[in-house]
């Protein structure tokens, strides 16, 4: 039977990681896959998360299954932190999942299974958006959202797919801290955006996956609860595993936006009669975590403080980085106003090849860059070498 399969070339950002750990060269870079790195190059675990480990450790008392929807209390705590009470809580529904990739495929599976025609994707997008909604039986249909040479959101481009998609339509969109842009919506754009998706009857799919790592905590979410506050139904993917550091523990959550709370509990069951046919339940360590953070304002404070010095490294390196960039493409000045982990280069494959073999900076061909991987004394020498390829 295993003769019947071909073998399938394997994820160009994941190989990334093997690649760059066999890499024995001293003072090489690796700007691939979007983890948060400190100045010593290490991606630490939060204290927070720490002290909610030891605490777990001495206080839990079973692993006894939790549920098919997950912790409800990270549920609510986590939605807390997302939603805040713009909507009534009644009327969302959420399932725990693994990671954001998981509430991505649970929406994409649901909307499959509401008869939706397909969803709207602004290119270029996280890479792995496109093949789960294929792996869901979604039809894609794409728009160009941002121009590489400029560093521009092609908002006409948005505003145009909106226009065209029919009613029942799901559309992708981030919240903020564009991953591979790091492309910006202003507040002006997200009013029009929602009054435009309200209006045409569209189904937002908002991916949330580096809040408090763009503008802060409550900025990041500032367009998607104007959203929320329009429309009446909406997806959300959040993700908990770079905002609490916990990539390896796969925890996030999707969350329904629903106009009732008859409809919220329809959902909810789909979506954990979704999960049960494909991995059954969540694991618990990572929610777990999150709970105990959320729930307790010494470990809430705490996480918040080291999750706004990592955002705010961020933003240095972004200045730094700009400055150097800026001798060879003026356009790349907006790197420094840009948000979140990511950006996206000019570069030829051929030079990303280059920049791999003779300066062991790695980085996918695609050109986009994860900010996070720099250290602030090594800025304006990358800066350099991206220049004078
Ligand atoms: C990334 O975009 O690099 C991260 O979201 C990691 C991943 O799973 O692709």
């Amino acid at each position: 039977m295993f003769d019947a399969l071909t073998r399938q070339a394997d994820d160009p950002l994941l190989a990334l990681i093997g690649l760059f750990r066999k890499d024995e060269r001293p003072g090489k870079v690796d700007l691939g896959v979007g983890v948060y790195r400190d100045e010593a190059g290490r991606t630490p675990i939060f204290r927070a998360v720490k002290a909610a480990e030891k605490r777990l450790l001495e206080t839990q008392d079973s692993k006894a299954y939790v549920g098919p929807e997950g912790d409800l209390d990270f549920l609510d705590r986590l939605w807390q932190l997302v939603g805040g009470d713009i909507v009534e809580r009644s009327h969302v529904a959420g399932v725990q999942t693994p990671g954001g990739s998981g509430a991505l495929r649970l929406a994409a599976d649901l909307i499959a299974r509401m008869g939706g025609r397909g969803i709207w994707l602004g290119l270029p997008s996280w890479p792995n958006h496109a093949p789960i909604f294929k792996a869901a039986g979604l039809n894609i249909a794409t728009y160009d959202f941002f121009d590489i040479p400029s560093q521009s959101v092609i908002f006409d481009n948005l505003v145009s797919a909106l226009e065209g998609a029919a009613p029942g339509d799901a559309v992708l969109l981030h919240a903020s801290c564009h991953n591979p842009t790091g492309g910006v919506l202003s507040e002006a754009q997200w009013m029009e955006i929602a009054a435009l998706v309200a209006e045409r009857g569209l189904l937002p799919l908002v991916d949330l996956a580096y809040q408090g790592l763009g503008r802060g905590l409550d900025q990041d979410v500032a367009g998607l609860r104007h959203l929320l506050g329009v429309v009446p139904e909406a997806l959300m993917a959040v993700s908990c595993s770079k905002s609490f550091g916990l990539y390896r523990e796969r925890t996030g959550a999707i969350f329904a936006r629903t106009s009732s709370s008859a409809s919220a509990d329809r959902v909810r069951s789909n979506l954990a009669g979704l999960a049960r046919t494909s991995y059954s339940m969540p694991p618990d360590h990572g929610a777990a975590v999150v709970r105990t953070i959320l729930g307790d304002p010494e470990l809430r404070r705490d996480w918040a403080e080291e999750l706004e010095t990592m955002r705010l490294r961020m933003t240095g390196l972004r200045r730094s980085l700009a400055e150097g960039l800026r001798t060879r493409w003026q356009s790349l000045g907006a790197v420094a106003d840009q948000e979140g982990m990511f950006s996206m280069l000019p570069l030829s494959e051929a030079e990303v090849m280059r920049l791999r073999t003779e300066h062991a900076i790695y980085m996918p061909s695609s050109g986009r860059i994860n900010i996070a991987g720099l250290k602030t004394t090594e800025a304006a020498e990358v800066a350099g070498k991206f220049t004078s390829l």
